[in-house]
């Protein structure tokens, strides 16, 4: 009966002193080095990747204003070469597929006599500013609903610039430039 209870016991403590060592066995096997700092390295949270994606996201855009302020018009020509295939900039010129552009910096909307302007574009009114001309260069579409001009849009914020600075230059008198807050 006794033999019984000690060859139990002995079991068990056998048992527990196995699972003790196993214990320090993985422990071992599973132990980081020292961490440099506490918490956790979340996968693309590295202190790189992390500032990267920061910089990224928080990145203003440059105001309108400043890009005007060093946009080449010269360059803004090349740039505005798509939009020659639907329009004419020099003075008096006439229309193509789209109105002439010559003077538009100011310009009242759709006010060419004559031209077929879309009711979208005919419905916006006022006259052309620094700030519109760059969201409907952007992208005519989401711009003016139902506008009649076929151009997917220049995405490239320092080109419109460029462009806009050209379509300035366009006229006897061009207005000044906005004031680069
Ligand atoms: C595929 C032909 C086409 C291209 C390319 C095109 N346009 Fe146009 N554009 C038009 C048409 C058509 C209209 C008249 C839109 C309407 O009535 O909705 C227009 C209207 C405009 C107007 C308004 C003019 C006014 O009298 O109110 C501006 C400004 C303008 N385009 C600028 C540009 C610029 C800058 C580019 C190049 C970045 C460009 N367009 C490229 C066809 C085009």
């Amino acid at each position: 009966m006794n033999f019984e209870i000690n060859k139990a016991v002995g079991a068990g403590l056998g048992a527990l002193l196995f699972t003790f060592m196993l214990g320090l066995f993985t422990e071992a096997l599973y132990s980081q080095p020292a961490m440099k700092k506490p918490g956790y390295d979340l996968p693309g949270a590295s202190a790189e990747g992390h500032g990267a994606a920061e910089a990224k996201a928080a990145e203003p855009a440059v105001p309108l204003p400043v890009l005007l302020a060093k946009a080449d018009p010269a360059k803004g020509k090349d740039d505005a070469k798509p939009c020659t295939a639907c329009h004419d900039f020099s003075k008096g010129g006439a229309a193509k597929v789209g109105p002439p552009l010559y003077g538009v910096v100011g310009r009242p909307k759709a006010s060419i006599a004559g031209f077929n302007y879309s009711d979208g574009m005919k419905a916006k009114g006022g006259d052309w500013s620094y700030d519109e001309l760059d969201h409907f260069i952007a992208s005519p579409k989401t711009d003016i609903s139902g506008t009649k001009m076929a151009f997917a849009g220049e995405k490239d914020a320092a080109k419109r610039a460029a462009i806009i600075a050209y379509l300035r230059s366009l006229s006897d008198n061009p207005l000044p430039l906005p004031a680069a807050k």
